[in-house]
């Protein structure tokens, strides 16, 4: 594994992926060269995750109905003339699952994308994929131990220009430009400065850190995506660990002297950032809080909390 970024075995021929109503073969389920999606990115998706419970043999879905509802919402931003409702999300996603009938835990790219020959102002002709893939194989050492960050000399997209509240896959260039300016200066990852200066979220999940007890993160006007993890992260520190949680602006200098600094994000689920600008944060390894709320998270997820059963939907 390199720079934390992770080898899934995507090649596999025996994936199987949901492609406009049919369960295809993953070297079968293919869009048009031509197709908007492909010249401009022009799509609107969702990472999700499924969590294996060894216990009870079942594999649960992870706040699927709030995914559903942010990418009805990013389509609804980019325009996409489309007639599915968030049941018809819901019923690609877990048909997709079924097909390949993984029991591990997976992720899953659910994305509407502007197919045909349009150009980048088409609306209509949108496909939907739903591609799950195994997680269980990963290796995700770094990730424990903590990541190393800078602050980004790329500024954070913003509402003014391509709006970073929704899952817009040409966002995601934005999000190249500053990972991989990152790890070409020898870091893990990086956090970007939006258009005011402040700290706004890091190319793949949003940011938290702690000083002196409290819990502080960007506000989502911030330009930052609404996320889910994010909604997660602040109802743990409050209805389980009686945290008080502080949505406000951060500066940069700010990291440097935070007690405790961690990323939060579906696929990165929760990790640690250790130092930030090479400043060491607090003794540069995984904080007393951010471990907490770590071992929370994954008691919810995998189905093993009773009070936010509500957020876990069993695929089988
Ligand atoms: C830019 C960005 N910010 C934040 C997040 C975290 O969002 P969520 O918790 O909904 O996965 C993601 C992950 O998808 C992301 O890509």
């Amino acid at each position: 594994m390199k720079n934390n970024e992770i080898e899934l075995d995507v090649n596999d021929e025996k994936r199987k992926i949901w492609l406009n109503g049919k369960i295809l073969n993953f070297n079968e389920a293919n869009i048009s060269v031509l197709s908007p999606a492909t010249q401009f990115g022009i799509s609107v998706f969702e990472g999700i995750r499924c969590y294996w419970n060894s216990d009870s043999k079942k594999l649960y879905g992870f706040r699927l109905h709030d995914h559903f509802k942010r990418l009805m919402n990013s389509a609804k931003i980019i325009e996409f003339n489309h007639t599915y409702s968030i049941k018809d999300f819901y019923n690609a996603c877990r048909e997709s699952i079924i097909a390949n009938n993984y029991k591990e835990d997976i992720t899953l790219r659910q994305t509407l994308l502007l197919d045909g020959f349009g150009s980048f102002h088409s609306k209509d002709n949108i496909s939907m994929f739903a591609a799950p893939i195994a997680r269980g194989r990963m290796i995700d050492e770094t990730k424990k131990k903590g990541l190393t960050c800078k602050v980004s000399s790329w500024q954070r997209i913003s509402d003014r220009s391509l709006p970073p509240r929704v899952k817009i896959g040409a966002n995601y260039v934005n999000s190249r430009f500053a990972h991989l300016d990152a790890v070409k200066d020898g870091y893990d990852t990086s956090l970007m400065l939006n258009d005011r200066g402040t700290i706004s979220e890091s190319p793949g999940a949003c940011v938290f850190i702690v000083r002196e007890g409290l819990l502080i993160t960007p506000p989502l006007t911030s330009s930052i995506l609404e996320s889910i993890t994010r909604d997660t992260v602040i109802q743990i520190a409050q209805k389980i660990l009686n945290i008080t949680v502080i949505e406000r602006e951060i500066d940069r200098t700010e990291l440097y002297i935070a007690d405790e600094v961690f990323l939060a994000g579906t696929s990165f689920e929760i990790v640690p950032i250790i130092s930030i600008d090479r400043f060491i944060i607090n003794t540069g390894e995984k904080g007393i809080l951010t471990k907490e709320i770590m071992d929370k998270y994954f008691e919810i997820v995998r189905g093993n909390n009773k009070d936010f059963l509500n957020w876990i939907e069993e695929i089988y």
